[in-house]
């Protein structure tokens, strides 16, 4: 979720950000999609693949299944993006247009995709490599992929937004990496983006405002997505107005799950 598409919202809506189990049962049906559709795509994740094709695959098993793809025709800005999948190569953070670019041994590749059924839900990310992958892009991943266990694990009831936030930060940080300032993740249910934004950082003391530190309560449904960079935080979008790549060029992740919170353990409903 973009900084920009989220508004503060007073705190005392907190319960209605708490679902029933009616409403879990149907997040966690569009989960399934999303899950599914991830780890089918993993076996086409190959050299020489084009992303328009790895769009179609996901937009043909979504459909069929009875389900919508949540972010085509997503509104951000004035605009609507067009595709299933969000396909993100290598520097390119977020956000990334399929087409006809073929994928290379040595690259990774972020593919996030986002599911409706029956008016609710899914949202989650992977990161895969592209055949065999450098020393540091595999590193890179495998960070990443443990800021958003790390995130998950602090997000039980009685704990705040800025847990997951600082549980995330302090890793990536600590093995040298960076974590994006411009993306959040958010809660998820009857809208792909609900309130709590879920910044990825600990927001400075200015910046606290923007990000309400919620507390978080059991059955609220989360979408955590830390997106890490190899070299230094900063952003910046293509002309395509979509596309989020790193300033310095460095290699990027993005790993997603859409959570139930608990009194303990909290529930990964999109586990692949
Ligand atoms: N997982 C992304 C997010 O939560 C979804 C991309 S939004 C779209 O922001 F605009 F690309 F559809
Ligand atoms: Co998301």
């Amino acid at each position: 979720m973009r900084k920009s598409d989220k508004k503060v919202q007073p705190s005392n809506v907190n319960f209605s950000l708490v679902k029933t189990a009616e409403e879990i049962k149907l997040i966690e049906r569009a989960c399934r999609i999303v899950a599914e559709t991830l780890g089918l795509l993993e076996k086409y994740v190959k050299p020489g693949v084009e992303t328009i094709e790895l769009d179609k695959i996901a937009e043909d098993y979504i459909l069929s299944h009875d389900a919508l793809p949540a972010f085509k025709g997503y509104r951000v800005e004035n605009k609507e993006y067009p595709f299933t999948l969000c396909i993100s190569i290598d520097d390119e953070v977020v956000h990334g247009l399929p087409g006809n670019r073929k994928l290379k041994e040595g690259e990774i590749v972020s593919l996030d995709c986002g599911v409706r059924k029956e008016g609710y839900y899914g949202d989650s990310a992977v990161t895969y490599p592209v055949g065999q992958i450098n020393e540091e892009k595999e590193r890179l991943l495998k960070v990443t992929q443990r800021a958003l266990e790390l995130g998950i694990e602090a997000a039980i009831d009685g704990n705040k937004v800025y847990d997951i936030s600082r549980a995330i930060q302090t890793f990536v940080e600590a093995n040298g990496f960076s974590v994006n300032r411009e993306l959040v993740g958010h809660g998820i249910g009857k809208r792909l983006h609900e309130e709590p934004a879920i910044p990825n950082f600990v927001p400075p003391l200015l910046a606290r405002r923007q990000y309400p530190n919620l507390k978080l309560l059991e059955n609220m449904t989360l979408a955590i997505e830390p997106m890490v960079n190899a070299g230094e935080y900063k952003v910046k979008t293509k002309e395509d107005g979509w596309t989020v790549v790193t300033a310095d060029g460095k290699p990027s992740a993005h790993f997603e799950h859409t959570i139930v919170v608990t009194k303990d353990k909290p529930i990964v409903l999109t586990y692949r």
